[in-house]
C-alpha cells in the first residue's frame, strides 16, 4: 500500500439493539427523513446504509450508518470474517432496559473489538429510567464515563430529537481516536452489505467500499459472482459515477446474487476477474457436494 495515498475516511457505524428499542426511528430522526414511517409495520425490511453530514468544529464531517435488521447481517458478516463496522451504537430503550438482544449486541461488538457508544432512547417517555439502564449496562462491563468508566452514554429521543447532536458529537470524538484511513486512488474493495434479485433490474447488491474508489464500468468480483458495474445508486436514490472509501452504494451489473458478508474487489483485467469468479464458483460447488456426501 502506498502510504502517501492514505487519507482520512468517514467512520462506518452499525446501529444495534433489542427489537423495537428505536434503531430505525433514531436513524430516521438523524437523517430527518421518513424511512421508518415508510416501512411496513415499522419493521426493518433490509439493511440500509445512510450517509449523514455532521457539523463539527466548523467543519463538515461525514458519518455512514448501517441499520441492521436484527443482528443477522452483522453476525453472519462477522462469522465470515468481514469487518464492516468502526463503531457500534447500542440503542437501549430507557423504559425497557437491557434485553436479550441488547446483551447479544454487546457480545458481538466486544468480540469484534468495536468501540460502543450507548444511546439510551425514548427519554421522552414517562417510564424512562436512564440510571437503571446504566446500572444494568454496568453489569455487562459497560460503565458510563460519569461513573468513572469509559463508555459514552447519551440519553436521546428519536421522537423529540433530544440530544441527537450530542450523540453525533460523541460518535465523531470516538471516530477520531480510531484514526481511520484508506487509499482512494486504488482499485476498490470492500464488503457486500446486502444483495437480492430484482425482477426488473436483475441482481442488485449494496456494497460498502472499504478501500479505493468504485466506478461505473469497473470489472468486479463479489464472492463467486462476476460483474461489470452498469449503474450505481446512492442512499438518496441518486445515480452516482463513483463511491469513495466508507461509502455504500447499490450496484447493478452482477451476473448473479452474492451473499451479505462476501468480499468484493475490482480487477483491471477482465479475463482474470472471470477466472477468479469461476474458480470460486467451482470451489463452492465442490464443498457443497462434499457436505452433501458426508
Ligand atoms: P426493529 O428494527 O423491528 O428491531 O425495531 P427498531 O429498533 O428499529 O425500532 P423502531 O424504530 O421500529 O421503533 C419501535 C417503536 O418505538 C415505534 O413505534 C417507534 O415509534 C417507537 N419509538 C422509537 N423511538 C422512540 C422514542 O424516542 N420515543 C418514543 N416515545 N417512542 C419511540
Ligand atoms: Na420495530
Ligand atoms: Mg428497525
Amino acid at each position: 500500500e502506498d502510504l502517501d495515498h492514505l487519507q482520512f475516511r468517514p467512520p462506518v457505524i452499525t446501529i444495534m439493539g433489542h427489537v423495537d428499542h428505536g434503531k430505525t426511528s433514531l436513524l430516521d430522526s438523524i437523517r430527518k427523513t421518513k424511512v421508518a414511517a415508510g416501512e411496513a409495520g415499522g419493521i426493518t425490511q433490509r439493511t440500509g446504509a445512510y450517509h449523514v453530514d455532521v457539523e463539527h468544529e466548523g467543519e463538515t464531517r461525514q458519518v455512514v450508518f448501517l441499520d441492521t435488521p436484527g443482528h443477522e447481517a452483522f453476525t453472519s458478516m462477522r462469522a465470515r470474517g468481514a469487518k464492516v463496522t468502526d463503531i457500534a451504537v447500542l440503542v437501549v430503550a430507557a423504559d425497557d432496559g437491557v434485553q436479550p438482544q441488547t446483551q447479544e449486541a454487546i457480545s458481538h461488538a466486544k468480540a469484534a473489538g468495536v468501540p460502543i457508544v450507548v444511546a439510551i432512547n425514548k427519554m421522552d417517555k414517562e417510564g424512562a429510567q436512564p440510571d437503571r439502564v446504566k446500572q444494568e449496562l454496568t453489569e455487562h462491563e459497560l460503565v458510563p464515563e460519569e461513573w468513572g468508566g469509559n463508555t459514552p452514554m447519551v440519553g436521546v429521543s428519536a421522537i423529540t430529537g433530544e440530544n441527537l447532536d450530542e450523540l453525533l458529537e460523541m460518535i465523531i470524538l470516538v471516530a477520531e481516536l480510531e484514526e481511520l484511513s484508506a487509499n482512494p486512488d486504488r482499485l476498490a474493495k470492500g464488503t457486500v452489505i446486502e444483495a437480492n434479485l430484482d425482477r426488473a433490474r436483475g441482481p442488485v447488491a449494496t456494497l460498502l467500499v472499504q478501500n479505493g474508489t468504485l466506478h461505473v464500468g469497473d470489472v468486479i468480483v463479489a464472492g463467486p459472482c462476476f460483474g461489470k458495474i452498469r449503474a450505481m445508486i446512492d442512499d438518496r436514490g441518486q445515480k452516482v459515477e463513483a463511491a469513495s472509501p466508507s461509502f455504500a452504494v447499490e450496484i447493478l451489473g452482477l451476473g448473479e446474487v452474492p451473499r451479505a458478508g462476501d468480499e468484493f474487489a475490482v480487477y483491471a483485467d477482465e479475463k482474470q476477474a472471470r477466472a477468479i469468479a469461476s474458480e470460486r464458483t467451482a470451489e463452492m460447488r465442490s464443498s457443497r457436494l462434499q457436505r452433501a456426501a458426508s
